[in-house]
């Protein structure tokens, strides 16, 4: 069985879209409400609920987070940056898991994978804390062995290997190859002892070989959830995705 992550941030997106400005996060016309969605798509069968807390807070706020630790049955994952602030952050909230990604402001979503050689001692001292809190730290990478190797070597008990590359060249020559790659990828991860996950543009079509990559324990899925949760409501959206990754 591999297992749901519904990331729920384009839920925020649309809400913010309209009440950036109104202070409040939930309540009154303040909608649509991430946290009612997290509780849906849990009532549906997700096995944990992902945010990613922006350094510049762009759809998800603090108080969604800390009204989703106090809600939430399943697992807390919340991405995240690896800086202080942030860290201090996690610290405090006590998700069941953090997920390491790369920041960029400009980026309308998360684009590469983390570049845990680049930031190695900052990442150390992150997944450290993590450690030490009781934390799962997951380091979200590109599908690449010194980025594996490195992850392993820094503590970190999870993988999520980035999968918007395969994602993006679906429709192209090179989907293979993206593929291979990710295959390669998970079998390095798992036989260094990490936990593998992966996450970036699934969608309901690509489940279809993504679900046969292996030694796959969870998958983080948010976009192609809250767009078809549109049509289908929040709970056939939830339910399509989890008969289509386990068959
Ligand atoms: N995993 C990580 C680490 C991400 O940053 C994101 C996007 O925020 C996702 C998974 C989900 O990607 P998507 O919204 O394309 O399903």
């Amino acid at each position: 069985m591999i297992l749901l992550g519904v990331n729920i941030d384009h839920c925020a997106t649309v809400r913010q879209a309209r009440y950036r400005d109104a202070g409040a996060t939930t309540g009154g016309p303040v909608e649509p409400d991430p946290v009612t969605f997290a509780l849906a798509a849990e009532r549906a069968g997700a096995d944990g609920i992902t945010v990613h807390l922006r350094e510049d807070r762009r759809h998800i706020q603090d108080r969604d987070v800390w009204r989703l630790r106090e809600c939430i049955g399943t697992r807390l994952n919340l991405e995240m940056a690896c800086t202080p602030e942030m860290t201090a952050l996690a610290v405090k909230l006590k998700p069941e898991y953090v997920c390491l990604v790369p920041e960029n402001r400009q980026e309308v979503t998360t684009e590469g994978g983390l570049d845990v050689r680049g930031n190695r001692e900052r990442v150390r001292a992150c997944v450290q804390a993590m450690n030490a809190a009781g934390i799962k730290t997951s380091l979200f990478i590109d599908p690449d062995d010194a980025q594996i190797e490195l992850s392993a070597e820094l503590g970190a008990p999870v993988v999520e290997l980035h999968t918007g590359a395969y994602a993006q060249a679906y429709f192209t020559p090179r989907r293979p190859a993206e593929l291979q790659r990710l295959r390669l990828g998970a079998v390095r991860a798992h036989d260094l002892g990490l936990v593998v996950n992966a996450g970036h543009g699934i969608n309901y079509v690509n489940i279809a070989e993504i679900r046969t990559l292996p030694h796959l324990h969870e998958l983080n899925i948010g976009h192609s959830i809250v767009s078809r949760a549109l049509f289908t409501g929040v709970d056939e959206a939830v339910r399509e995705m989890k008969r289509r990754m386990n068959g």
